[in-house]
């Protein structure tokens, strides 16, 4: 690594462009430091779409964030998709491109999740290749995510932050730290979410997600369908103190507010950032609490293609 963050400044408080919200950017230009764009949202889209990216990529700076490059699959990389990346790279001046650390499918086949891997020598391995590989065809460092789980491989030997740790070491990739994911899969595996804050290696994060979830009483799902939680803030105030600050970033995918009310919550993040405030207790929920929430689950970050 020749850098802390791969050079990258910290951009700001940014949201997730969603086209629901197209509209009210173009009306009003908002105050918002950046956007992240679902990238297979307009890898392949040459109109409206893509139209009114172009508008906003001259106007804010746009970070790539895919759900469809499956690292950890044993299928080829598609590299179809992988240069189909860089070009929209190219074109709306990414500041960088990130996916998750996971597998989508396998024997061609997609299952629009992002699925967990066991953390190994041999998957090590098998990913640390893979990235070079990516890293290869992207001309740049890759960013990477730790994704919401929901099980386990018992055949795992070493934790998800020494795996990520070593990744981001055998690689020089950034990472992307989803300080939601972390407390979602530390609830669902009974783990400490301070922990893996505390342990990956921090000069590797160039960006935070933040993000709501939903508590089913005995696990956690990834929902991104609301507000981010207190002990989540919580989270989020440790990450940036050891980091010193990175780009953040609010995912919404469902139950999407006003642009207004989506861009106030990603600014409370400014109340974490090394104010003299009273804090919260982080704490995992007890398994038996329940949200109230009965809505349909969408455990992931996929988003369908929704353009217009
Ligand atoms: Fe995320």
């Amino acid at each position: 690594m020749t850098a802390p963050r791969l050079g990258h400044s910290n951009l700001g408080l940014g949201v997730g462009l969603r086209t629901v919200h197209f509209e009210h950017i173009l009306n009003h230009w908002p105050e918002v430091d950046w956007f992240e764009i679902i990238s297979e949202n307009f890898m392949d889209s040459q109109g409206r779409p893509r139209y009114i990216l172009d508008q906003i990529a001259e106007r804010y700076p746009i970070v790539m964030h895919g759900v469809s490059m499956s690292i950890g699959s044993t299928d080829p990389l598609n590299m179809d998709y992988l240069h189909g990346l860089k070009n929209l790279a190219k074109d709306v001046k990414a500041h960088w491109v990130s996916d998750h650390i996971c597998w989508t499918g396998v024997a061609a086949k997609n299952t629009h999740d992002l699925l967990p891997i066991p953390y190994t020598e041999e998957t090590l391995k098998h990913v640390s290749d893979r990235v070079n590989t990516v890293q290869d065809v992207l001309e740049r460092p890759l960013v990477l995510e730790n994704p919401s789980t929901y099980v386990e491989f018992q055949g795992s030997n070493m934790s998800e932050q020494e795996f990520i740790t070593r990744l981001a070491q055998d690689t020089g990739c950034g990472l992307l730290l989803d300080v939601n994911n972390v407390y979602v899969s530390s609830f669902n595996h009974d783990k400490e979410p301070i922990d893996f804050i505390k342990e990956i290696p921090h000069e590797h994060i160039v960006q935070f997600h933040l993000a709501g979830h939903t508590n089913y009483t005995t696990h956690l799902i990834d929902t991104h369908d609301g507000h981010v939680i207190d002990p989540v803030w919580e989270l989020y105030r440790l990450a940036h103190e050891l980091t010193g600050g990175v780009s953040t970033l609010l995912e919404w995918d469902a139950n999407i507010p006003p642009f207004p009310e989506l861009h106030q919550e990603v600014l409370k993040a400014k109340q974490f950032m090394g104010e003299h405030l009273p804090k919260f207790e982080i704490h995992i929920d007890q398994k038996t609490e329940a949200s109230g929430k009965e809505s349909l689950s969408t455990p992931l970050h996929f988003v369908p293609v929704d353009v217009e």
